[in-house]
């Protein structure tokens, strides 16, 4: 049978195994998973990829620190990152690894056709080059004699290269941001046009001092620069693994101009440069269609400065998932960085969101439902029957259609990128239940009364709707309430208000805990 669900491609950036992942990077990562389970929710078939990023001189110096070689170096890494996707319930169709000799020869082959077709030359590349970045830069990008990006030391580079014509798209790919949906948050188009784009250089895409990367060919030393090896595994990835969500997927259905499939690629906003500029106007010399583009913010700490290794200030998330769940980093991460804006994290703001929010209003609501559903029906969720107290049949239903508009707004949020946002929602739809149950008062009420039973099945659609809406954010959960409810989350078409009559339904603890 034919597939009729629609199509999404998400991507994260592929991660540089110089050393573990902190929770900047896992916030990215946990975006790409929050939307891809989201669009399940929305009847969509997904393909996700994340990865790591294993060429390029950083990592080469890395292996000589160690004294072993760069493979050997980053394959230990990788565990690193995949036990922590693991562990945070990041379920993607595809890791990729630029080691990977499939991905290798794709990104030759693009290097080769763009030889070919005059989009690359040969050249003399005289400049500084950031390391750590894996970045080049005109003297007068640099500020204060450092790299503008991250503050460290610069290296003046005379090397032979090749040239890539990025100079040649300048005008095309202005307009593109300018006046296209290729990049959101909108603001960020302004600060890229006026960056970069008043004077943009042809991009030296060979280096020759060093070795770890892939070669142009087999007898050259030139080494494909680690950006555009590291940007081709968006292409790539599909020949590595190209199933996911049961369906076949390949370049051409995704980036062929024809393609129908949605793409949205996550990027912390320091490498939009690469990923807005740079990527377009590769993906348009090989003729192919444009991707949208998100860029977050950063975790920062409290006295402003972004989170990371160099400053030393950087949060292991495997402790934090360790102590407290990786749900509720999860949580924490999506509702209270407002998504595109830079955030605060700190272990205060992390409990009080964890006992304010999902222990006192989520979970204390089905446990205090469950309760009263445990000693006036024995479990068992009661039928409804029509009742004539107009009070508790008006209040009944401002909840439910409050549910239902919930739904809407959450949608539209969420289809907007707007995560944050959309958590909100929902968590106004948990404080409108618990208001219900102090309005209608229903521990005054026994299983005699009619208006019990509204009650209580009102409480148990709504509580499985909030979950349902919670589900992509909290996987784990979400397994927990499906269990209770004996009933699987499918889509929101076949799971929102959901009724439950009849049904035996018992909590045996908390689904989640007060942290001290
Ligand atoms: N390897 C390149 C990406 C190549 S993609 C074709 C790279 N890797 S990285 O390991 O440095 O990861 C960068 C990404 O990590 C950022 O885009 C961002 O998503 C995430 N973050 C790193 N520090 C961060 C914060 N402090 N806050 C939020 N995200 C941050 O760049």
């Amino acid at each position: 049978m034919e597939n009729k669900k629609k199509k999404i491609f998400i991507s994260t950036p592929i991660y540089y195994p110089n050393d573990k992942l902190h929770i900047g990077h896992a916030y990215t990562t946990v975006l790409a998973d929050y939307l891809s389970r989201y669009k399940k929710l929305d009847n969509y078939n997904v393909y996700f990829v994340t990865g790591s990023d294993e060429h390029g001189q950083k990592i080469e110096d890395r292996a000589k620190e160690e004294n072993i070689s760069p493979k050997k170096f980053v394959d230990n890494i990788i565990e690193n990152f995949k036990l922590l996707w693991n562990l945070l319930d990041v379920n993607y169709s595809n890791f990729i690894r630029t080691t990977n000799p499939i991905h290798e020869e794709k990104v030759r082959n693009i290097f080769n056709e763009l030889l070919n077709k005059d989009l690359i030359y040969k050249g003399q590349y005289s400049g500084w080059y950031c390391k750590s970045d894996e970045s080049f830069f005109t003297e007068h990008q640099l500020k204060d004699g450092k790299c503008p990006e991250c503050g460290r030391e610069v290296k003046l580079i005379n090397e032979d290269t090749h040239f890539l014509k990025v100079s040649e798209f300048s005008n095309w790919i202005k307009d593109v941001l300018l006046n296209t949906k290729l990049l959101t948050p909108d603001h960020r188009n302004k600060e890229l046009v006026n960056n970069f784009l008043n004077d943009l250089k042809d991009l030296s895409v060979t280096r020759n001092t060093f070795t770890w990367g892939i070669k142009v060919n087999e007898n050259s030393n030139d080494i494909i620069y680690v950006w555009l090896d590291a940007l081709i595994n968006y292409i790539s990835t599909f020949l590595i693994e190209n199933k996911s969500d049961d369906i076949i997927w390949n370049e051409e259905d995704v980036w062929g101009e024809n393609s129908n499939v949605e793409i949205i690629q996550f990027v912390g906003k320091e490498i939009t440069r690469f990923h807005a500029i740079y990527w377009p106007i590769l993906l348009k010399m090989l003729n192919y269609r444009m991707p949208k583009v998100f860029a977050h913010g950063w975790i920062i700490t409290k006295d402003g400065d972004k989170m990371s290794k160099s400053k030393g200030n950087v949060i292991d998330p495997i402790n934090l998932i360790n102590e407290y769940g990786s749900d509720s980093l999860r949580f924490f991460l999506t509702l209270n960085i407002k998504t595109g804006e830079d955030g605060y994290f700190s272990n205060e703001d992390f409990i009080n969101s964890i006992n304010g929010i999902l222990v006192n209003k989520y979970s204390n609501l089905i446990s205090r439902t469950l309760k009263m559903l445990e000693t006036q029906y024995n479990s068992v969720v009661p039928k409804i029957s029509k009742i004539n107290n107009e009070d508790i049949s008006n209040k009944t239903n401002d909840v439910i259609n409050f549910g239902n508009e919930t739904l809407k707004h959450y949608k539209t949020l969420n289809d907007n990128l707007m995560f944050s946002e959309a958590i909100k929602e929902v968590i106004k739809y948990i404080e409108k239940l618990n208001l219900y149950v102090d309005l209608t008062q229903p521990w005054k009420l026994n299983s005699s009364n009619d208006e019990l039973s509204l009650i209580i099945n009102t409480l148990i659609t709504g509580f499985w709707n909030v979950s349902v809406l919670l589900s992509p954010l909290l996987p784990k959960a979400k397994i927990e309430v499906e269990n209770i409810y004996n009933e699987k989350i499918i889509d929101f078409i076949e799971s929102y208000n959901k009724s439950f009559e009849n049904r035996k339904i018992i909590i045996s603890k908390h689904l989640f805990e007060r942290i001290k």
